[in-house]
């Protein structure tokens, strides 16, 4: 949804990531209110596993979120053709998966879980990022943060797909029960490493 660059805070004198909504895309309400919604998502969540968001804001009419810049790689680029060795997929997946966990427990799903949208840092940290597609049930539990996340209700209308379209791809059985409400389940159905 966005462009990601590599940016220097030079107040702090630190690297940052800077997520840009595209300029052809500030005019589409839609995809400005799924941009706030990214930021808003990821910064009610203090996990070591899920990407610090410094702020979103908008500079001369371009709308951007600062995060954290993770040195490292993202997952895509990191597994091998013939695939992970178990003890190395496991030393990403359960933490990533404790960081859905918080996330579940905050009200959050995340709904496009993908091996691009987890970096893995320099020292083998994994980094859960892009909350674009996040849905806020708000059902708050144990795990939540102090921020007020309330959904409006206009993630899922009738009939709307959304996520990778790789992702999508399910046996014609899954793909005729597709009213599944949202919820942490929704997680397993967007995951395929
Ligand atoms: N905080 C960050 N630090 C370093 N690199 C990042 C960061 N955030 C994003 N990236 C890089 O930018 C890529 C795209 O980021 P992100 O998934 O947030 O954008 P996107 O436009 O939603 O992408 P997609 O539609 O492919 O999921 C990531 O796969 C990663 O390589
Ligand atoms: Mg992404």
């Amino acid at each position: 949804m966005g462009v990601v660059y590599k940016a220097r805070d030079t107040h702090l004198d630190r690297f940052a990531a800077l997520k840009v909504l595209p300029p052809e895309r500030v005019a589409d309400p839609e995809r400005r209110r799924r941009f706030v919604q990214e930021a808003k998502a990821a910064s009610a969540l203090n996990h070591p596993n899920i990407v610090v968001i410094h702020d979103i804001a908008s500079d001369r009419g371009i709308d951007y979120i600062a995060m954290e810049y993770i040195d490292g790689k993202p997952l895509d680029q990191l597994i091998p053709r013939n695939g992970m060795r178990l003890n190395e997929a496991l030393r990403i997946a359960i933490p990533v998966a404790d960081a859905l966990a918080k996330a579940h427990a905050a009200g959050i799903t995340h709904r496009d879980l993908k091996p691009s949208n987890i970096m893995v840092d320099r020292e083998g940290r994994a980094k859960l990022l892009d909350f674009g597609l996040a849905k806020l049930t708000g059902q708050r539990g144990t795990g939540a943060d102090d921020s007020t996340l309330t959904d409006d209700g206009k993630d899922t209308g009738k009939g709307t797909i959304l996520g990778t379209v790789a992702c999508r791809r399910s046996k014609p059985k899954a793909r005729r029960s597709t009213r599944v409400p949202i919820s942490s389940r929704s997680e397993r159905c967007s995951t395929r490493w």
